[in-house]
């Protein structure tokens, strides 16, 4: 990242804005990624999907740097964006100062309907968006914020099909040439305690992994549909998209994909074959399963058992454990080499703040971040899970990831993102599940 002498400061455009608005959109699109001086200048944030991890992570930025300014929000919904106003004013309330002005999103930066995100790129000059909108739209999003040159925080999971996982990865890749930062919202690889038995493993101190197990097994399952009169089908998908596997991925992708990350980053690959089973006992809506349980092989003899269930009133477990030749580790706990002590990292840091206070550091001192490959693979590896259980049958990374010829390269759920922009949306089917194998 080099510094550009000829960008636009923030008080240069503060100055310009106030007469001549109408010139916004060339200046935005012509402005340049900017390098940012050591704390002296603010950081313009924008957001996309104004949900619950919309106002968390706009929080978590505010709280990461002082600097930080959340400017402009874009939501398909308006009672979604009016709901953020408020979780950022009472935010404000509480933590800022008389004066201060680090939550300045008006009714003019504030952007409506699936295609608000566009407007919101061309119209609000921003240095990162915050892109926390359903799991389906993160690879169009992306795109469309690295085109615009902005840095991203992009939460999990990359998306709910390989040809978006791809997609993502792609943008992620043009972030690099650049030279712009997207973090994903894969928050343990920001966990000291993570890090730090990472680091213990690679430096040898269990041997070479060779098993493992990850867990999300948890409730919460929401048992009602949200409907509000009037509304087109894209809204109460979008409303909804927690239930449905076109928008959401499934809960293997939206919620495991964190230990299954983990199990890819402590082995260092991702996996090779999946062979799972699933089905839905408990959930009425929708068309997703509630529980998965799957076999990864990595290859070399390496294996990892997942387990991931969303069953209000079962016992609850979530986390990782790897066991290597000589030890074992609990990757968000102890470490157990063999024959000594066990070792706990200490913690005590809030990964969802860390992520962004690394972003921020990466605009601040020129090294970009790139986590997009790490978190698309760890979305692949949750989709063969969730294939191999839905199909009944094994299946292979180079399926999704590199063999053309497979109908698993190339699935694309429907409806897809772009759908939702033309308004071409069709609910699927309700109650309809994928049932593997014959009776
Ligand atoms: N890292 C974590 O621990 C963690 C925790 C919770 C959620 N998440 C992730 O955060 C994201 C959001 O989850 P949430 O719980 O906030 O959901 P949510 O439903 O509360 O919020 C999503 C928001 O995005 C909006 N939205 C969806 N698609 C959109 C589109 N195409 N254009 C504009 N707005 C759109 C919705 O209207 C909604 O306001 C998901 O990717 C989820 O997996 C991550």
């Amino acid at each position: 990242m080099s510094p550009n002498a000829s960008a636009p400061t923030r008080r240069d455009f503060l100055r310009r804005s106030a007469t001549a608005v109408a010139s916004i959109p060339a200046l935005a699109a012509a402005a340049p990624p900017r390098m940012l001086a050591a704390g002296s200048e603010r950081i313009r944030v924008g957001v996309i999907g104004c949900g619950n991890r919309g106002g968390g992570a706009a929080i978590n930025c505010l709280e990461a740097d002082p600097a930080v300014e959340i400017v402009a929000a874009a939501d398909a919904l308006s009672d979604r964006s009016a709901k953020f106003g408020a979780t950022l004013a009472a935010w404000a309330e509480k933590n800022l100062k008389p004066g201060e002005r680090r939550v300045t999103v008006t009714p003019e930066t504030t952007f409506i309907g699936f295609d608000g995100y566009r407007k919101m790129l061309a119209a609000v000059p921003m240095d990162i968006v915050i892109i926390t909108s359903s799991v389906a739209f993160h690879p169009i999003h992306l795109e469309a914020c690295v085109r615009a040159g902005k840095h991203v925080f992009v939460e999990k999971a990359a998306a709910a099909d390989p040809v978006g996982c791809r997609r993502l990865i792609a943008a992620g890749e043009l972030a690099k040439e650049k030279k712009l930062s997207v973090v994903a919202g894969t928050q343990r690889r920001h966990d000291p305690v993570y890090l730090e038995n990472r680091k213990a493993v690679e430096d040898g101190a269990i041997g070479r992994i060779l098993s493992g197990r990850v867990w999300w097994c948890g409730g919460n399952a929401r048992l009602e549909y949200e409907k509000v009169d009037g509304e087109t089908p894209g809204q109460f998908m979008v409303r909804n998209w927690y239930q449905f596997t076109e928008l959401c991925g499934d809960h293997i992708i939206e919620q495991h994909v964190h230990n299954l990350d983990v199990a890819n980053w402590f082995i260092g690959r991702p996996p090779q074959f999946a062979l799972g089973f699933g089905g839905r006992a408990r959930r009425p809506i929708g068309n997703r399963y509630d529980f998965f349980s799957v076999d990864y092989d990595y290859g070399d003899d390496v294996t990892v058992h997942s387990m991931c269930r969303q069953i209000n009133g079962c016992y609850q477990r979530i986390g990782e454990h790897l066991v290597g030749a000589t030890g074992s580790v609990w990757p968000g706990g102890k470490l157990n080499p063999a024959g000594k002590a066990a070792v706990k990292p200490k913690g005590g840091v809030n990964p969802y703040v860390q992520e962004h206070v690394d972003l921020i550091a990466s605009l601040r001192n020129g090294r970009p971040l790139s986590e997009t490959r790490g978190v698309a693979e760890a979305t692949l590896t949750a989709i063969m899970g969730r294939l191999s259980a839905y199909t009944g049958q094994i299946v292979r990374w180079v399926d999704l990831a590199e063999n053309q010829e497979s109908p698993f390269y190339n699935l694309q759920l429907s409806p897809t993102p772009e759908d939702f922009e033309k308004g071409t949306v069709t609910i699927p089917a309700e109650g309809v599940i994928p049932i593997p194998g014959t009776a």
